[in-house]
């Protein structure tokens, strides 16, 4: 007899944006005329840059030619993008990564939700709240976060982001052991400053924590000077871990690629209080659960580096960020309070006349036929709050904030 994972039994409802689509879904069965704009979940709706696509279409002839095909990879990633990663996104800021920390993968999303794989089941999580649903529920399903009463996890310490402390967490009121941070903020919209991160940092130096840090938005970043790595900071590699995605950066939501540095600094504990390397035991674990990203992918990864793929991606994150610039104007205008959208594609708002964030999901949808996502379904801080998102197409974009005007 088989036994399950009976913490799986403990997730709450299905994942956010699978409990939203469905939502959506018999929204269209019982309103087939309606014309649905979906502004919720983050998923990108411009084309592949052309430079991706060529190097994409070269790499397929690649591998129809003995000399030039490729079967299994290296699991970490082919040194082509690894070094293309390094010297763009790393030693173009000042700071010095070795190839063996690059983990190329199938996305932030993967990383982020199996990096717990090589840490214990008891430690505890601290995450920022609202929050990016993965980090929860995949400790949900390790057994790490305890017993879900009144819309929180009993062994997570949440650190509420709110209009109030203008979305600047403060340190945790409780130890923690993993901590997760995401900036630019997902779901927020909302940066760090160096100053801020910094706090972090020293933080988990001082009380031996473990930094999780989620940069999938850093391309979105328009302020100079808010940090893009975590590794600007002092101290960062030996308590970060951070992880990077080109689907948010240059359209590969349905590529899937992304990468995580994990430093050779970076130990974590035995019981008995051995260090270990946390980046030994991810190489274990990667070359033991993947096969590596295909190359055809990592092909057009490495090409979002070359000059015309640089401008291509400028136009595309210029793109999305005038579509947040558009929303913000618009939905101030309507007299909501607004927050992100500068240096995120998130536009982040109060629901207006004190409606519950479901509520709020229900009049959009029912009313002006606009998908966005509940602040609630992102945790307890995130009641009250609206998220929709800058990703997508213009004209649907001005259509819903027509719509929106009506609030
Ligand atoms: C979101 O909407 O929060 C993102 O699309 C989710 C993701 O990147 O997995």
């Amino acid at each position: 007899m088989a036994l399950v994972n009976e913490h799986f039994l403990k997730l709450q409802n299905s994942y956010l944006f699978a409990d939203i689509a469905k939502k959506v879904n018999s929204f269209k069965i019982t309103h087939p005329k309606d014309k649905i704009i979906r502004l919720g979940i983050g998923d990108v709706t411009r084309p592949l840059p052309e430079a991706v696509r060529t190097a994409m279409h070269k790499a397929v002839d690649d591998m129809g030619h003995k000399d030039t095909f490729h079967g299994y990879g290296p699991e970490q990633g082919y040194s082509f993008l690894i070094d293309a990663i390094i010297k763009n996104d790393y030693a173009a800021r000042g700071i010095s990564i070795d190839p063996s920390e690059v983990f190329v993968s199938d996305g932030a999303k993967c990383d982020t939700g199996n990096i717990g794989d090589i840490l214990r089941h008891d430690n505890s999580i601290g995450v920022t709240d609202p929050v990016y649903p993965v980090y929860i529920d995949s400790n949900v399903m390790a057994g790490r976060t305890g017993t879900f009463k009144e819309g929180k996890w009993s062994d997570v310490v949440y650190i509420p982001c709110t209009a109030e402390n203008r979305f600047i967490p403060d340190l945790p009121s409780r130890r923690v052991d993993i901590l997760y941070l995401c900036y630019p903020n997902n779901p927020t919209g909302t940066t760090l400053s160096k100053d801020e991160l910094r706090k972090w940092v020293n933080y988990a130096l001082e009380n031996d924590v473990i930094i999780m840090y989620d940069a999938a938005y850093e391309a979105y970043i328009q302020d100079p000077d808010i940090p893009h790595s975590i590794y600007e900071i002092k101290g960062a590699r030996k308590v970060a871990i951070e992880f990077r995605s080109f689907s948010k950066t240059a359209g590969f939501t349905g590529v899937r690629c992304g990468y995580t540095i994990v430093p050779k600094e970076l130990n974590g504990f035995t019981l008995d209080g051995k260090h270990i390397s946390l980046n030994s035991l991810w190489n274990r674990r990667s070359t033991t659960k993947f096969n590596g990203t295909s190359y055809i992918t990592q092909r057009g990864a490495e090409a979002v580096y070359s000059p015309e793929g640089k401008q291509q991606v400028k136009e595309l994150i210029d793109y999305y960020m005038t579509n947040a610039a558009i929303m913000r104007e618009s939905l101030l205008k309507c007299g909501l309070e607004v927050y992100g959208g500068e240096n995120a594609p998130y536009i982040w708002l109060k629901t207006p006349g004190g409606l519950s964030s479901w509520k709020f999901f229900d009049k959009l949808l029912y009313e002006m036929k606009v998908v966005g996502t509940p602040g609630l379904g992102f945790g307890p801080s995130g009641e009250g709050y609206f998220r929709l998102t800058a990703f997508g197409d213009r004209d649907e974009t001005l259509e819903a904030m027509e719509r929106l005007n009506k609030i």
